[in-house]
């Protein structure tokens, strides 16, 4: 179903929680690892230099600043980014179409100017840390989420966003809206036999998200807090081939 044939490319490596000195001492042990994921923490301790840093290791870069803000920032902040070498960005679909269509014109520009690629952009719909009761008791929001969800997902397709990131609840409903070429990537990614959840709501194996529709799975602790990361990172990876690759 998924347009990316080689099962490494379908996972992203969350590097949540480390500095850069053990960011790479981590990427030392995982040699065949194609993607990661650079999120608030790392980039607002390492700055920008970290996605060069990671380019120069080989690696694609999934830069996860969840951008929401008026359309003159959003682009100048997406043009900068694309700039940077990042494969994927990250912006909320909710700053709107305006702010979506100029961003994503501004990212393609920004590569282009230094020779690059455009990088795709993935819009986040409504944050895992969010339910019914909290939208209705804080944002006076009485819309169900899963709806929500759905309606900010049109809004980014229709304005030229390349995919959305999705939590494991939504990625059926999303992927029967959605054309295989519209990236979901998913969190919340666990082992069937995996004890721990952590603060993930809902969680699905592998196999699980890509049936059901997910292009890419974004997998943190499960690999970065194991004691053998290269172990785990092959179990993940097998999964995949196993089942979708023969
Ligand atoms: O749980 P794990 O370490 O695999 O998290 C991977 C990514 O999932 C994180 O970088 C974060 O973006 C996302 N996440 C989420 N909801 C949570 C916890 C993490 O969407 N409750």
């Amino acid at each position: 179903m998924s347009l990316i044939t080689n099962p490494r490319d379908k996972l992203i490596l969350a590097l949540d929680g480390m500095d850069s000195r053990e960011v790479f001492a981590l990427l030392e042990k995982l040699p065949d690892l194609r993607w990661v994921k650079v999120g608030l923490e790392l980039f607002v301790s390492a700055g920008p230099q970290i996605i060069s840093d990671l380019r120069e290791h080989g690696l694609s870069v999934f830069l996860d600043l969840k951008f929401h803000d008026i359309p003159i920032t959003m682009a100048g902040a997406c043009r900068k980014a694309a700039r940077t070498g990042a494969s994927l960005i990250s912006v909320h679909a909710s700053a709107g179409r305006d702010a979506l269509l100029e961003a994503k014109a501004a990212a393609s520009e920004g590569a282009a100017e230094v020779g690059l690629t455009a990088p795709s952009l993935l819009a986040v719909t409504v944050l895992t840390s969010w339910n019914a009761k909290k939208f209705s008791d804080q944002l006076f929001i009485d819309q169900p989420l899963q709806k929500r969800v759905e309606f900010l997902s049109v809004l980014a397709s229709e304005s030229d966003m390349d995919g959305c990131i999705c939590s494991p609840l939504e990625v059926s409903a999303l992927r029967r809206i959605h054309p295989a070429s519209f990236e979901l990537v998913t969190p919340g990614i666990r082992m069937k036999d995996s004890d721990l959840n952590d603060d993930q709501v809902r969680v699905l194996s592998p196999s699980e998200a890509i049936s059901q529709g997910a292009s890419r799975l974004v997998v943190g602790r499960p690999i970065t807090y194991a004691l053998q990361p290269a172990v785990a990172f092959e179990r993940f990876v097998k999964e995949l081939e196993c089942n979708y690759f023969d």
